[in-house]
Formats: structure tokens, C-alpha cells, sequence
């Protein structure tokens, strides 16, 4: 059984199928269509509804927080032990939600068949950040799509609306929603074929009594299976609920991200730690898929296009791989052996990424060349984490997306550039040619083979040309001191 508040109502869900999604059972079970579907896939954000979760403030004190997901890939097992909002939800009679009303104000909305998406999302901005600037809202929407009002609008309307105090019905609630969430209790949440582990010995048990059971955190990539290629789940083990696997810690030589910890509470740490990432963070997936999706799920479905796995290889982290008793530790580099498949045995979860922190001379860059900016599998994505000293290579560590059966790295790049002259020719031209040499990638819908190849021996330039200075400053400090 899972338990949650829809609106103010708890309610309890005996049994589910695995396989049944947030947006199936608002729209089949629920009977509230205000939610549409248009893509199924965490593209367009027309289903996006709005989860609020307890969280513990920096004070102590418990807080709810709002966050939006794609309810078309998140599963049943996801919503237990929170409040579901809907579209639906917002307006207290005939009266508009102010977000409602700002969207009607500055003319938002044309065929309205994003409007729920958007609104949700307006919604939740609206909650948890005072005053954001343009940049802030265009974050917050960055998972919906609008085909026919433009997105100035809707742009304006956010902007109008967020400038004001909270003031509506969730906000005078928040105490009694908190008690409410608070008295959220199964001893043993789960539906008939998903398991929903809450210890690290539970998990343990689940995995060995389950063979062949599948393991799931944020489920952006596994529900595609059921929305796209329409497959039925078999048995399922949600990791979101085992309290040793949702944490980020900082110490002095690492940072320590528990494998199933949604990846925009990741970010603050980690941008803090890699503020260089701000854009691939940014780019892996719109607002709402970050919200859902793990650092842990990223690497373990080993797709050779997922975007973790280039910058952990370039940053050389290490996974600690757990089987309930032993942890062991292994690089990266040594994880991924083909397309899909992983070092991975049966009775084994990741429970954590471990990313040592930068050196003062480390530079270090991603790149991600994909179709749409935000919200897109990546064409091509690459890592580079250059040392220099007096201009000089001393290390050079890479990772690489798109161009090969499993995320890579390129050796002969790193070695044979190890003590040349960083500013020189020679270093930008041995590094294009290696590049363009090193990998034969596929053509496919997202690119073809020959432009794979020559955008890596252009990140290459790129990442030449934008540390050129750099390495001009660094030289000229290292030798000062
Ligand atoms: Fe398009 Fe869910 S229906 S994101
Ligand atoms: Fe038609 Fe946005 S109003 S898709």
C-alpha cells in the first residue's frame, strides 16, 4: 500500500500495477483530465503536476517544499508519503489562483493545451522562489513546450506574478498540510510488484528474494519502456525510499552524492564544488526531470548518452558499489565494459558517487551539442579536466557522450599531450586530429557519424581557445611565485 494527500485528502492506494503512471492514474483513476498527455516521454510538460514534500530547513524546522514533475514517467511508487496537486487543485471557487489570473492578464494562453503544464509550473515557482528575475523563470519552465502563444506572454505573466507575497489557500495550509504528511505512516510501503525498500538491509532482502527484480530511483529513463515501447514492468525495487542512498556531503578532499538523491538537490553542492557545470547541469534535463532523476540511475542504465558519465570519468570519481554487506569501490573508469552492460552483479546496487574536489590548477569544462537546449539527449557531450603548470600539460583526464557503445574516455588524447606547451599550435591541432581519429561513432537520428566526429575535434578548439588566457595567467603566476 502507498499513502498520500491529493489536494487536502489522504488517500491510500491498495494495489498498482508497477508499471502505472502518475499521469494514468490522474487521468484513468482519478478522473481529473485538466492534466493532458501530450509526448509521454519528459518532453513537453504538458503533464506536469506539482508534489509537495516535508523537508528539513537549514533551521531544523520542517518545511514543505513544491516540485514540479512530468507525471507521464513518474511511477505510483514516487507519489507515496506526498501531496499531489493538480491543475484542478488551484482555484477556490469561481476564483482564479493568482498564477491562473497573471496567465489570463498578459493573453498566455491560445489552444491551451499546455496551460495545465505551464500553470503548474508557474504554480510552484511561485512557492518557493520570492521575486525571480527572468533567468530564474525561464529555468522554472524549461520542461514546457507552447506551440501557439509564444512564450513572451507566459513569460511576463510568471514574472508579474512571482513579484508579489504568496498569498493563496496552500499557503494558509501549509501547517495542517505538514501535520497531515507528517501522519503519513506504512510500516511497509509497496504494491503488488513493487517493492519500496526503506534500509539499506531491506534492500538487501528485496534484491536477493527478487531475482531478475529491476531496480528504479527516478524512473525518467525506465518508464519509457512503458510509455514508448509499451512494455509491462516486471517486478520493480524503488530505491527512493532507503534513507542511506539521498545525500550530499562535502568533506575536504570529496564530494559524496548518495546514489538515489534527485539531481537538482545535488546541484547547489555541487556547483558550489564544479561551479564550470552550471550549464550541463542546466542542459541535462528540464527542471522537472531533475527533480526525478538520479546521479545513481545515470550511470548504472550505462547508455552510452547519458551525460553523467562523461564528466564523472573526466573527474575521475570513484562508485561505491554496495551488495548489503560489503561495500567496494571502483573508478569509473572501470564500470561501463559494453553497450549497457556494467560491472554490476545481480545482488549489487550503486549507493554512492564519490568526486574528489578540484586542484587549485585544474581546468575544467563540458560541453553538451544537442537539438533543443535544455530538455535533449546529447549528440555529442565532452568532458575535459586539464592541469597545467608553466603552461605545460602535466594532466589531462577526459570523458566523452554519443560517440561510442558506452560513455569513454580518450586515452591517447590524455597521454600524448601530457608535458607539451598547452598555448602552442601543436597541442590544438595533435588534439583535433586525436580526437577526429579516436572513436567511430554511429549515424543516427540525433547526428550523423562525420559530424560526431568533426564537433569533437571542434570542442577540442573550443576548449583550446577559451583556456588560452588562462593558461597565459597561470604561467605567468607560477613563475611570479
Ligand atoms: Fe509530455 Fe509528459 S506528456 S512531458
Ligand atoms: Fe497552444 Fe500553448 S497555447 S500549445
Amino acid at each position: 500500500m502507498i499513502r498520500f494527500l491529493i489536494d487536502q485528502d489522504i488517500v491510500e492506494l491498495q494495489d498498482a500495477r508497477a508499471d502505472l503512471t502518475l499521469l494514468q492514474y490522474i487521468r484513468e483513476h482519478r478522473k481529473k483530465t485538466g492534466t493532458k498527455e501530450g509526448c509521454a516521454a519528459g518532453d513537453c510538460g504538458a503533464c506536469t503536476v506539482v508534489l509537495g514534500e516535508l523537508k528539513a530547513s537549514s533551521s531544523g524546522q520542517t518545511s514543505l517544499y513544491y516540485r514540479t514533475v512530468n507525471s507521464c514517467i513518474t511511477l505510483m511508487s514516487a507519489v507515496h508519503g506526498k501531496q499531489l496537486l493538480l491543475v484542478e487543485h488551484l482555484s477556490e471557487g469561481d476564483q482564479l489562483h493568482p498564477v491562473q489570473q497573471a496567465l489570463v492578464d498578459h493573453h498566455g494562453s491560445q489552444c491551451g493545451f499546455c496551460t495545465p503544464g505551464f500553470i503548474m509550473s508557474m504554480f510552484a515557482l511561485y512557492h518557493t522562489q520570492s521575486a525571480p528575475n527572468r533567468d530564474d523563470v525561464l529555468h522554472a519552465l524549461s520542461g514546457n513546450l507552447c506551440r501557439c502563444t509564444g512564450y513572451r506572454p507566459i513569460i511576463d505573466a510568471t514574472l508579474a506574478v512571482c513579484e508579489g507575497p504568496v498569498d493563496d489557500k496552500f499557503s494558509r495550509l501549509k501547517s495542517t498540510t505538514i501535520t497531515q504528511l507528517q501522519s503519513i505512516t506504512v510500516e511497509k510501503p509497496g504494491m503488488a510488484n513493487i517493492l519500496m525498500p526503506t534500509t539499506r538491509e531491506a534492500l538487501r532482502k528485496a534484491i536477493a528474494e527478487h531475482k531478475g527484480a529491476q531496480l528504479v530511483a527516478g524512473s525518467t529513463d525506465l518508464s519509457l519502456q512503458f510509455t514508448q515501447q509499451l512494455k509491462n514492468a516486471g517486478t520493480l525495487i524503488s530505491l527512493s525510499q532507503v534513507d542511506t542512498l539521498t545525500y550530499c556531503t562535502k568533506n575536504e578532499h570529496s564530494l559524496l552524492i548518495g546514489a538515489a538523491t534527485p539531481l537538482n538537490d545535488v546541484t547547489p553542492l555541487l556547483l558550489e564544488c564544479f561551479p564550470q557545470l552550471a550549464e550541463l547541469i542546466t542542459r541535462f534535463a528540464s527542471l522537472p526531470i531533475r527533480h526525478q532523476a538520479t546521479m545513481g540511475g545515470n550511470v548504472a542504465n550505462a547508455s552510452p548518452i547519458g551525460d553523467l558519465p562523461p564528466l564523472l570519468l573526466a573527474l575521475e570519481a570513484t562508485l561505491h558499489i554496495d551488495n548489503g554487506e560489503t561495500v567496494r569501490k571502483i573508478p569509473i573508469s572501470e564500470f561501463f565494459v559494453a553497450y549497457r552492460q556494467t560491472t554490476l552483479a545481480d545482488n549489487e546496487w550503486i549507493a554512492a558517487i564519490e568526486l574528489p574536489l578540484q586542484k587549485p590548477l585544474q581546468r575544467l569544462a563540458a560541453y553538451k551539442i544537442s537539438k533543443r537546449f535544455e530538455d535533449d539527449i546529447s549528440a555529442v557531450c565532452a568532458v575535459f579536466n586539464l592541469t597545467l603548470e608553466n603552461g605545460k600539460v602535466t594532466s589531462l583526464l577526459t570523458g566523452f557522450g554519443g560517440v561510442a557503445a558506452t560513455p569513454v574516455q580518450c586515452i591517447s588524447l590524455q597521454d600524448a599531450l601530457i608535458g607539451k606547451k598547452f598555448a602552442s599550435r601543436e597541442c590544438l591541432n595533435m588534439g583535433k586530429q586525436l580526437l577526429f581519429d579516436a572513436f567511430s561513432p554511429i549515424d543516427d537520428v540525433r547526428a550523423s557519424a562525420q559530424y560526431r566526429k568533426t564537433v569533437l575535434a571542434n570542442l577540442w578548439h573550443r576548449f583550446w581557445l577559451e583556456n588560452q588566457s588562462t593558461s597565459h595567467i597561470e604561467t605567468r603566476v607560477v613563475q611570479h611565485a
